[in-house]
Formats: C-alpha cells, sequence, structure tokens
C-alpha cells in the first residue's frame, strides 16, 4: 500500500485507531466460524451499507463512479444463498443515515467501506474454505469483486489525493472517523439485542 503525501496517507494515519479498535472488537474469526454467526455478521453489514450507500450516493453526486463500488446487492445475494428470503432481507434492521454535507466527507465515509475490501480479501478466503462456499456464492460480499480490488483501490486513492484544501481534508478524515465508529458501535454490539 503505498503511503503518499496526499488525502489518502492522512486519512490512513488519521484513522489508524480507529481502525484498530474496530479490527479488536469485531473478533471476525469466531463470528464467521459458524453459519449462523456469519449470517448474523452479513445481516449487520447489510443494514449498515443500506444506510450508507445512499447518503454517500447523494453526497457525491457521482454515479459512474460510486455504482460500481456499491455492495448492497452481493450482500443481499449471500443472504438469499444462506437461506433468508427477500422480504426478511428487505426487512433487516438499518443503521442510522450518517449526515454527509458534501464530496469530501462523502469520499471520507466511502474510504471506510472501499478499504474493508483489503482485509476482506483474508476474510473471504477463510469463510470459503471454512464452509466450503464455490468462488462467489455465499461469499461475494467479500470476494465479488475479484481481480477488480487492487485496481478499484487504486483510483479510489486517486481520488483522494485529487482533494487538496485543508477544509476538505477535515470533512473527509471527520467523515471517516465517525464511520468507522458507527460500523464498530453496528457490528459489535450484543447479538441479543439485535433483531438480525
Ligand atoms: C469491517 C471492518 C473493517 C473495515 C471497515 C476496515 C477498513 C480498512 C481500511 C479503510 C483500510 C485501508 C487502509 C489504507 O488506507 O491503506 C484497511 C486496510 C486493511 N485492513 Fe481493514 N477494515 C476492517 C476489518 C479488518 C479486519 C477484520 C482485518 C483483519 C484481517 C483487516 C485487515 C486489513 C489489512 C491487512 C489492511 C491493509 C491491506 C493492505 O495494506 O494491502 N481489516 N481496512
Amino acid at each position: 500500500m503505498s503511503a503518499g503525501s496526499g488525502l489518502h496517507a492522512r486519512l490512513r494515519a488519521e484513522t489508524a485507531a480507529a481502525h484498530e479498535a474496530l479490527e479488536r472488537d469485531l473478533d471476525w474469526e469466531a463470528r464467521v466460524a459458524t453459519l449462523p454467526g456469519y449470517r448474523n455478521l452479513l445481516a449487520r453489514f447489510h443494514g449498515f451499507h443500506a444506510a450508507y450507500e445512499p447518503a454517500i450516493a447523494e453526497a457525491l453526486g457521482d454515479p459512474g463512479f460510486l455504482d460500481e463500488r456499491r455492495r448492497l446487492d452481493p450482500l443481499a445475494a449471500d443472504l438469499l444463498h444462506l437461506g433468508l428470503d427477500a422480504v426478511s432481507i428487505e426487512s433487516l434492521p438499518q443503521a442510522a443515515p450518517p449526515g454527509l454535507d458534501g464530496t469530501a466527507s462523502a469520499l471520507g465515509s466511502l474510504y471506510v467501506l472501499e478499504g474493508s475490501t483489503l482485509g476482506g480479501q483474508v476474510i473471504g478466503r477463510r469463510i470459503a474454505a471454512l464452509h466450503g462456499f464455490d468462488e462467489i456464492a455465499g461469499c461475494a460480499y467479500y470476494r465479488g469483486r475479484g481481480a477488480r480490488v487492487g485496481a478499484l483501490w487504486a483510483s479510489f486513492r486517486a481520488r483522494l489525493d485529487a482533494l487538496t484544501g485543508e477544509a476538505e481534508a477535515k470533512a473527509a478524515s471527520r467523515a471517516a472517523n465517525a464511520t468507522f465508529e458507527a460500523m464498530r458501535v453496528w457490528l459489535c454490539r450484543p447479538v441479543a439485542s439485535a433483531a438480525a
């Protein structure tokens, strides 16, 4: 991963503690070890993306850039594969939508979702091996991008680094940290209190 001097490097540094906290609290190995645990985790990601993708789309106003990065459909496909029906998926609980007030905060929030595809490579391989999924079915959220992960990440970083103003950098960093924290709280809330 390149560490230049642009906005990407700044976001990486300024969210390092938040990434560490999420990784620590997520306890992903234990959660994906059983199919019900894995399904519960995917249902929570679905509820998060269902709230964040429309908010990011509206604040960013660039469907050509965003649409190929959306992951709500792969999440729904995985949940169908794991036995949920379309109506139950539609009615899964959703996170509170973020307040994003422009391009910089939209990109800061999207940074968290895009970055999760990197560690997701390790997690997806593990899930496929554990549960015997073939290439994509059952783990499209983690593995659906296939060989395009690197190219999409490179073009995302380039988009971040094209933002050069200090106010924009601050807005992006604030949104990225808020998104990390909202995701940590949403994914890690106790199972007993979750409808999913
Ligand atoms: C769903 C929760 C997670 C989110 C939102 C997330 C987010 C991110 C972000 C934003 C980056 C990009 C850092 C950069 O700018 O270079 C990243 C990278 C990375 N994450 Fe996570 N992450 C998550 C969970 C995990 C977990 C559980 C692991 C452990 C396997 C992990 C391992 C990594 C690794 C190894 C990288 C760096 C990949 C590379 O440098 O090629 N992440 N993650």
